[in-house]
């Protein structure tokens, strides 16, 4: 059985891969620093799949121990999701988000090199293609100079592991996510923003349960048919399937170069007043919302071609945007 890591494998789109991972049959072993995460995860994972993963409490910033969990773990395969995602928090702090989303994937994949580690996953997203002047976007479409210092530490990412799949070892896929949202079927595992939560989907389910007020709808003077912004919003399930599609293609070595990557979304875009609507329609309540202003780096609209996806790696959506936000809803609910 092959050993697979995934770091960041406590977190929201992090744990809904491990469960599709053993769901496949891989072994897998996590690294997770907490900082973002709980470890409550870990047993709610055992609970769907009845095998609890191996699991180190390890920060990727220690080049130390990085080394000395490779020294002493044969792995197949890594998935890397650990790094900070607050796009708007990176603007603040940088230098945090440089050394921890870049350091510590230096360290991962020398340590690759060292232990002749082969196949890399690399959790990329749609951001670094900031505004398209084309939509759908393609893999094709123009890297734009990054919004945020967040962006740019995906953009970056990439770049290394190019530079290091051409002349070591690794051959690498980078999937660039839209929009994840939503929770299992089991609802033993979701989204757990920590605070006010930055994306739109735990917003909209907090302010449907109560806890927060009113929903502010950043801006409706956008050059679309409703004035709201739209993106490609795609269940998290689906996401984490995406992983396992590609971590076979690198195993049974499909791949057609050492460093790929490829959109994964649903190729339908949707807007924050659609989204409501079809929120409502779903779970029959309904939403206090007021318009604001725009926030600031927002793009008008993103959703993406996955023609290269489906073609490549036979891999497609099958939850409809209804079926994420009822789940999003029903995990909600069973937050304590
Ligand atoms: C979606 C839409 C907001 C909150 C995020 C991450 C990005 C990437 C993709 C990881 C926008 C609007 C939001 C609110 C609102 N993920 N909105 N009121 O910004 O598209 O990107 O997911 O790599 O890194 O940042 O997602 O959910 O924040 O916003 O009106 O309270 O909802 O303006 O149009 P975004 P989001």
């Amino acid at each position: 059985m092959k050993k697979i890591l995934v770091t960041g494998g406590l977190g929201f789109i992090g744990s809904h891969t491990v469960v599709e991972l053993q769901n496949a049959g891989f072994e897998v072993v996590i690294i997770d620093n907490l900082s973002n995460s709980k470890i409550e995860v870990l047993d709610n994972i055992q609970e769907i799949t009845n095998k609890k993963p191996e699991f180190f409490n390890i920060d990727l910033r220690n080049k130390k121990d990085v080394k000395h969990f490779f020294n002493t773990n044969s792995i197949d395969g890594i998935i890397h999701f650990a790094a900070s995602k607050a796009v708007g928090e990176s603007v603040n702090i940088p230098l945090e988000y440089y050394e921890n989303n870049i350091n510590s994937l230096v360290f991962i994949l020398q340590e690759m090199k060292n232990h002749k580690i082969s196949n890399f996953i690399f959790s990329s997203s749609c951001t670094i293609y900031g505004q398209a002047d084309e939509l759908p976007i393609t893999e094709n479409s123009p890297i734009k100079p990054a919004e945020s210092p967040y962006g740019n530490t995906k953009q970056i990412g990439e770049e290394i592991i190019r530079d290091a799949s051409k002349v070591t070892n690794i051959n690498a896929i980078s999937l660039r996510y839209f929009n994840p949202i939503g929770a299992h079927e089991s609802i033993k595992i979701g989204e757990l923003p920590i605070g006010i939560p930055q994306n739109l989907i735990p917003y909209i389910t907090q302010t449907a349960m109560g806890i927060r007020k009113e929903l502010s709808v950043f801006g409706d003077d956008y050059n679309t048919p409703d004035g709201t912004a739209i993106r490609d919003y795609i269940h998290v399930v689906d996401l984490a399937k995406a992983h396992i599609s590609a971590l076979k293609r690198l195993i049974d070595k499909r791949n057609n170069e050492s460093f790929e990557f490829f959109n994964v979304g649903t190729g339908k875009g949707n807007s924050v007043l659609e989204i409501i609507q079809k929120f409502e329609t779903a779970t029959n309540v309904k939403l206090n919302y007021k318009i604001t202003d725009r926030r600031a780096g927002d793009v008008t609209a993103a959703y993406a071609d996955v023609s290269k996806i489906q073609k490549e790696l036979s891999w497609q959506n099958e939850k409809t945007l209804t079926e994420a936000l009822i789940s999003a809803w029903e995990w909600q609910k069973s937050v304590k």
